[in-house]
């Protein structure tokens, strides 16, 4: 068989089952590619021509099944993800990564370069490598609640060789930080109550710690706006993910000067105003 046939096949099942999709991919044929080109160690790019024993056939099977009888996202079966082309190991402790920051890392964000970043909320830790990586003599704290979330932030670092710039810390928002920041990112839980009931079965595999942002999904993003002023540098940034939360947030925070470079994320920049 081919690689092309066994993508076609797996994507077929795919469609069939009516999956939801949101999990890195946004279509059936790329979560084919994905799941059966990556679990057969083959790049993104390998022909799709080449022959797949059938030793790699019977690897291919019991995923498939899992992604349609299951539900597991694609990336918790191949414990890898990919953000920005870049590659992070994933397990049940933490989100799989897809948080729009990533893509604004590449824009220009500031006068010049950022010599301290604090990454909240930090997960695998792919903001805070994407960010250190991005900025290359930046020093990065990146800092979550979850002890679990940051012993697979600890695996991404080290598999980048960022330990050296990159520092973890366990800290419920700010409480633990310490010192000021030129540029603080977040991506932190925004779901509502209303919403986390209906979430598709593909997020329940996903921890509840990362998704659950209180009753109206805003209940962390306002103590950030709040004691952001504290930990940001004269003309330091925050860059906050929201989900759908931007209307509530314009409504109860008319004089927070938040600015808006995409309708999920917004920016506060202190001292300016
Ligand atoms: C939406 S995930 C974001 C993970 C990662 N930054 C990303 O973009 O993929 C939110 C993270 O916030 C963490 N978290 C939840 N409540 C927190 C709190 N009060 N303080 C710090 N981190 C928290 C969760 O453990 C989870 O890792």
């Amino acid at each position: 068989m081919t690689l092309g046939e066994l993508i076609r096949d797996t994507e077929k099942r795919f469609r069939a089952a009516k999956l939801f999709y949101g999990h890195g991919t946004s279509h059936p044929g790329d979560e084919a590619a994905w799941l059966v080109r990556r679990a057969l160690r083959l790049p993104f790019d390998a022909p799709l021509e080449k022959t797949v024993g059938a030793k790699g056939v019977k690897k291919i099977a019991p995923l498939v099944r899992k992604r349609v009888e299951e539900r597991i996202p694609v990336a918790y079966l191949l414990n890898e993800a990919w953000l920005d082309d870049h590659a992070f190991y994933v397990d049940r402790r933490v989100i799989i990564p897809r948080s729009h920051i990533a893509a604004m890392l590449k824009g220009k964000l500031l006068d010049k370069e950022p010599a301290r970043i604090l990454d909240l909320c930090t997960g695998s830790g792919c903001l805070a490598i994407l960010a250190a990586l991005r900025f290359s003599r930046a020093r990065v704290v990146a800092s979550d609640l979850s002890p679990a979330a940051l012993e697979v932030a600890r695996k991404n670092i080290a598999r980048y060789k960022l330990g050296k710039r990159i520092r973890l810390l366990e800290s419920d928002l700010f409480e633990k930080v310490e010192g000021r920041y030129d540029l603080v990112l977040a991506n932190p839980p925004y779901v509502s109550r209303r919403a986390m009931r209906t979430l598709p079965r593909e997020y329940r595999y996903e921890p509840g710690l990362a998704l659950a942002g209180g009753a109206d999904g805003l209940a962390l993003i306002r103590r950030l706006i709040a004691e952001s002023g504290s930990h940001l540098a004269w003309n330091g940034l925050l860059l906050c993910e929201v989900g759908d939360g931007r209307r509530a947030l314009e409504r109860t925070h008319r004089g927070a000067r938040l600015q808006w470079p995409l309708d999920e994320v917004f920016s506060l920049r202190k001292g300016v105003g």
